[in-house]
C-alpha cells in the first residue's frame, strides 16, 4: 500500500469543516453587523512562496465563511497575519505589524485577530503572544490550517482564546479551495515539510517532516489552472528533487515533471527550490527534453567554502556543485541560474567567504538571494561559537552585492539586439505605459505595450539592459 494514502486528512474531517465554515455565515454577519454585506478579511502573507500558497487557501476558507477581501486593516473585520521564522529581522517585523493592532481592537472590539503560519510553531513564540498581545483571539500553526472554520467557532462559542499549534501530524490536507491571485502566475504546492535539517534552519521545526502530494491530486489541480488560463506554474517545495519520497515506486520528481509537460496548452512550468544534493543528471536531463519546463534553475548553494558546506549540512561540496553546474550547461545550453547565498555563517573566516565570490565568479548566476547569517532558536548553527562582528558581516555581503551586479549585467548584455519570447504579466507596474513580464529563463523584460498584452506571450526585441531587467520593444 503506499505509505501517503492515510496521510491525507480524511474527507469527513475537510466536509465538517466547509460545514461549520458555512454555519458561520450569519453569525459573523451579526457580529460585524454587515447584514447587506459580506464582512471584510484581511490576510497578510509573510515569508516563502510555500507561505503564499498556504495564504492562498486560508483565503479560500474564509471566502466559504462568506468574507470579502480588504488590503486595508482598518477596513477590515478579521485581520490574519500568516507569519514567517526564517530569520530574526522576519519575526521582529511581525510583532511589529502584531503591536499595531492593538490601537484598532481597542476602537473596534468586534474586531477579530489571528496568528499563523511558521512562528506559531516555536513554543517561545506561542508564550510571548499568550502574554503580550492579549488582544490576539486566536494562533495556530500551518498543520491546523484546515481547520480555521472550528477554531473561529470555538472562539465565538467560548469567548477564550484559541491557541492550536498542534505538533506535526504529518498530514496532508487535500480538497481545501485556494483562492488565487489573478494573473498568469500560480503557486502550485507539491510537497509540504522538510527533513534536511541544515543546521541553520529553522523549517525542519517549524514545518515538520517532509511529505509529498500524490501525483494525481498534483496534476487535476494542474489541469485546473491550465483550464483558468495560468500560464506560468511554480511548482512548490522545500527540496523538490527528493519529492515522492514514501510514495509508490517510481514516483519522483522527474516523472511528475514529464506528466505535468505532457498537459496540452500554452503554459510554462518552474519549480522551487531545487536542493543540489538531490539533483540528479537524469533530472537535468527530463528538464532539457520537456520543452515546457522553463529552462532555469534556482539551485541553492549557501556557500562555496566546502568546509562551510559541512557545517552546515548540506551533504555536497563545492566541486560536485560546480560539477552539476558544468552538466547542467552542457545538456542545456541557455539555462540560467539563481542561488540562496548566507553570508558570515558561525566560524566562517573571510578566506572561505572569498571562496563564495570565486565560485559566483565561476557559475555566473542571473540574479541572488542573499541573506546574512540570523540565528534561529534550537537550530545547531545557533549554538556555535560566532566571533565576526555584525559590521564586519555587513561589508562581507556589501562585497557580495557589489561583484553580483557585475556578474548580473555582464550575463545580461549578451540580450542586447536579440529577440526574446516573453510571457507579459503586469501592465504599468514599471512604469507608465510598460509592460513587465519575464523570459523563460526568468530574466525580467520591460517593454512599452497596451495593457490587453498582459498575460500573452510576445517577442521583445532587446535594446539596453540595467539593473535586474532587460529594456526593449515588441518586435
Ligand atoms: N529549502 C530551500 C531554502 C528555503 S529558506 C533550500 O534549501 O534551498 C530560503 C533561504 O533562506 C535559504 O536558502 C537560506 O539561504 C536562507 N536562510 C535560511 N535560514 C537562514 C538563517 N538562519 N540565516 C540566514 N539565512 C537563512
Ligand atoms: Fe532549510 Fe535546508 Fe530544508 Fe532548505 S533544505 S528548508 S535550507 S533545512
Ligand atoms: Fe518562512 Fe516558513 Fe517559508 S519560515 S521562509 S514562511 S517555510
Amino acid at each position: 500500500m503506499p505509505i501517503n494514502v492515510h496521510r491525507e486528512v480524511s474527507v469527513d474531517a475537510i466536509e465538517e469543516q466547509n460545514r461549520i465554515a458555512e454555519s458561520l455565515w450569519p453569525r459573523l454577519r451579526e457580529r460585524f453587523h454587515t447584514q447587506n454585506k459580506n464582512p471584510l478579511a484581511m490576510v497578510h502573507t509573510f515569508g516563502c512562496q510555500q507561505n503564499v500558497a498556504d495564504g492562498e487557501k486560508l483565503k479560500g476558507i474564509l471566502a466559504q465563511m462568506g468574507f470579502s477581501f480588504t488590503d486595508s486593516p482598518e477596513q477590515a473585520d478579521l485581520i490574519l497575519f500568516n507569519t514567517c521564522a526564517i530569520r530574526e529581522n522576519a519575526e521582529t517585523k511581525v510583532f511589529g505589524n502584531i503591536g499595531n493592532l492593538k490601537q484598532l481592537k481597542a476602537v473596534k472590539p468586534a474586531l477579530l485577530i489571528g496568528i499563523c503560519g511558521c512562528m506559531t510553531e516555536q513554543p517561545h513564540v506561542v508564550e510571548k503572544l499568550k502574554k503580550s498581545y492579549p488582544y490576539v483571539g486566536f494562533v495556530f500553526g500551518s498543520h491546523s490550517a484546515y481547520r480555521l472554520p472550528s477554531l473561529i467557532q470555538s472562539y465565538l462559542d467560548e469567548g477564550k482564546r484559541v491557541f492550536r499549534v498542534a505538533p506535526d501530524d504529518g498530514c496532508v490536507a487535500e480538497g481545501i479551495p485556494a483562492l488565487r491571485e489573478e494573473g498568469v502566475k500560480a503557486w502550485l504546492p507539491i510537497m509540504y515539510g522538510c527533513d534536511n535539517f541544515c543546521s541553520y534552519c529553522v523549517v525542519p521545526y517549524v514545518r515538520g517532516r517532509e511529505r509529498s502530494r500524490r501525483p494525481e491530486r498534483i496534476l487535476e489541480e494542474f489541469k485546473e489552472l491550465v483550464q483558468a488560463g495560468y500560464k506560468d506554474i511554480t511548482l512548490l517545495g522545500q527540496n523538490v528533487n527528493s519529492y515522492g519520497k514514501g510514495l509508490e515506486e517510481g514516483t519522483d520528481f522527474a516523472t511528475l515533471l514529464e506528466r505535468l509537460n505532457a498537459v496540452e496548452g500554452d503554459f510554462r512550468i518552474r519549480f522551487m527550490t531545487s536542493h543540489p544534493k538531490d539533483c540528479s543528471h537524469r533530472l537535468i536531463d527530463t528538464i532539457a527534453k520537456c520543452e515546457k519546463v522553463c529552462n532555469h534553475i534556482h539551485l541553492p548553494v549557501q556557500s562555496g567554502s566546502s568546509r562551510i558546506l559541512r557545517e552546515m549540512n548540506r551533504n555536497y561540496d563545492r566541486e560536485s556543485y560546480l560539477e552539476l553546474v558544468r552538466y547542467a550547461r552542457e545538456k542545456i545550453p541557455d539555462v540560467t541560474l539563481t542561488s540562496d547565498i548566507i553570508v558570515g555563517f558561525p566560524g566562517e573566516t573571510y578566506e572561505e567567504f572569498r571562496e563564495t565570490l570565486s565560485l559566483l565568479e565561476e557559475v555566473k548566476y542571473i540574479s541572488l538571494y542573499t541573506f546574512i547569517f540570523s540565528p534561529r532558536l534550537g537550530t545547531r548553527a545557533a549554538s556555535l561559537p560566532d566571533p565576526v562582528s555584525g559590521e564586519e558581516k555587513g561589508r562581507w555581503f556589501r562585497e557580495l552585492l557589489a561583484l553580483q551586479d557585475e556578474i548580473g549585467l555582464e550575463q545580461m548584455r549578451p540580450y542586447i539586439g536579440q529577440t526574446v519570447r516573453v510571457l507579459a504579466e503586469d501592465w504599468g507596474k514599471a512604469g507608465e505605459g510598460l509592460l513587465q513580464g519575464r523570459t523563460e529563463s526568468n530574466l525580467i523584460v520591460e517593454f512599452p505595450g497596451p495593457p490587453s498584452l498582459a498575460g500573452q506571450f510576445v517577442r521583445v526585441k532587446v535594446e539596453s539592459v540595467k539593473k535586474w531587467a532587460l529594456l526593449g520593444n515588441l518586435a
